[in-house]
């Protein structure tokens, strides 16, 4: 038995990759195409052993794909493969479709023939885990019900866009063709091995050299923040016990203001690593990010009463975990921060300085 997994070299991807070994012990065939967002050092504990196939490819390239579903044979697949940067996704939106999208469509497709071809009871077995997020459902006001798997598609940035569009896909090719998938909505995850381009990462490296820490806006924006590893932990519970066709929200109940989150993080930071005059003295407002989502916010009941899946860590729990994470990895984040993520630092940021 042989899960085929899209996108394990990037953040989420990895954290399932090492998690599923580890928990389960089945091997892993794992697909990524290596953008500036993948990174084989996230799987080098995995060195040598024999139930990790990695193999360099993109999910957009049927003639790879139909090749791999062929030779592993997989009893499932969990689809991480993604652009998944809001702020890239404003700057340059084509590979967003061209991945997210059409990239997504390609998969589809080519595992859509691959079940078609299987013997009865392994097309009965076989699953598809698309992996979503909660911004296809746009943004909530500070009194509203958080999203729960029937509130209407309603995405804002070309991101959330592209991935609301995969998830239709992904839901008509079950409804169309039968195909058996999941799909998971989650919200904001932090945690080991995340590209220092999102918040927590960006603002502990920040942080560590002592540059500002810029908060987009009034810093009031609400998002709600799942440690990663619940997040495989619940993407697990989906696959195993999911009902097919089904989508499933996955939230850590821990909504926070942006600020609420750097302020956190300072402290933190002031407790493992002090600076004189303290970490929060290099919070910088910037401006706004076009389209800027206020809040978001997960409804995880079903999840919950349907899996019995709740999250193991708190947002302080989490948080700890992740900060002395990337204080004891500091040859990772030095090697991320390439020249392409100095390019991309300059890009995004230098416009923003007028406050
Ligand atoms: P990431 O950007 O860290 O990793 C994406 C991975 O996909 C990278 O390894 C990259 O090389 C690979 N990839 C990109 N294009 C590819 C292609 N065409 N073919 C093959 N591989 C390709 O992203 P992440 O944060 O780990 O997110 C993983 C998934 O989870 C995405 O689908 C994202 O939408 C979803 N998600 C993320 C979050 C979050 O907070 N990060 C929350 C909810 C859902
Ligand atoms: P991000 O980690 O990019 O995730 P998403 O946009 O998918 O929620 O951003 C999380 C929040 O933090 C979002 O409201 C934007 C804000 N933000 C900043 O204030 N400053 C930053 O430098 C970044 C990257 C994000």
């Amino acid at each position: 038995m042989t899960i085929l997994v899209t996108g394990g070299a990037g953040f989420i991807g990895a954290n399932f990759v090492l998690d599923w070994i580890a928990a389960e012990g089945e091997p892993v065939v794992n697909v990524d195409k290596l953008t500036y967002a993948g990174n084989l050092a996230n799987l080098a504990s995995l060195s040598g052993d024999k139930r990790h196939a990695f193999s360099r490819g993109d999910i957009g390239d049927r003639a790879f794909i139909d090749a791999l579903l062929a030779q592993h044979q997989p009893r499932a697949v969990v689809h991480f493969a993604a652009e998944s940067h809001v702020d890239r996704s404003i700057h340059a939106p084509g590979e967003f479709i061209q991945t997210n999208v059409v990239g997504t469509f390609t998969l589809l497709e080519a595992v859509r023939g691959f079940w078609t071809a299987l013997a009865d009871d392994r097309k009965a077995a076989f699953r598809y885990l698309h992996v979503s997020t909660d911004e296809v459902y746009g943004t909530l006001g500070a009194d509203d019900p958080a999203f729960s798997e029937t509130t209407a598609y309603a995405p804002n940035s070309p991101y959330s866009a592209s991935k609301a569009a995969s998830d239709h896909l992904v839901r008509a090719y079950h409804h169309t063709y039968g195909l058996p998938v999941l799909t998971t909505n989650c919200s904001n995850n932090y945690g080991p091995y995340q590209f220092p381009e999102k918040l927590i990462p960006l603002m502990i490296a920040n942080a560590l050299e002592g540059k500002p820490l810029p908060v987009y806006g009034d810093g009031k924006q609400i998002r709600d923040w799942l440690y990663v590893g619940d997040h495989c932990s619940a993407i697990r519970a989906v696959l195993a016990k999911g009902r097919l066709g089904e989508v499933y929200n996955v939230g850590g109940n821990a909504e926070m203001k942006n600020l609420d989150v750097v302020h956190a993080l300072c402290d933190t930071l002031d407790r493992e690593r002090p600076r004189d005059g303290g970490h929060r003295k290099l919070i910088t407002y910037v401006k706004d990010r076009p389209g800027h989502d206020r809040r978001y916010a997960i409804d995880a009941r079903k999840i919950r009463g349907e899996l019995g899946w709740s999250p193991s860590e708190t947002f302080e729990t989490g948080l700890a975990k992740t900060v002395r994470w990337y204080l004891g990895n500091a040859d990772w984040v030095a090697q991320v921060k390439s020249g392409e993520y100095r390019r991309w630092i300059e890009k995004n940021y230098a416009e923003r300085s007028a406050g």
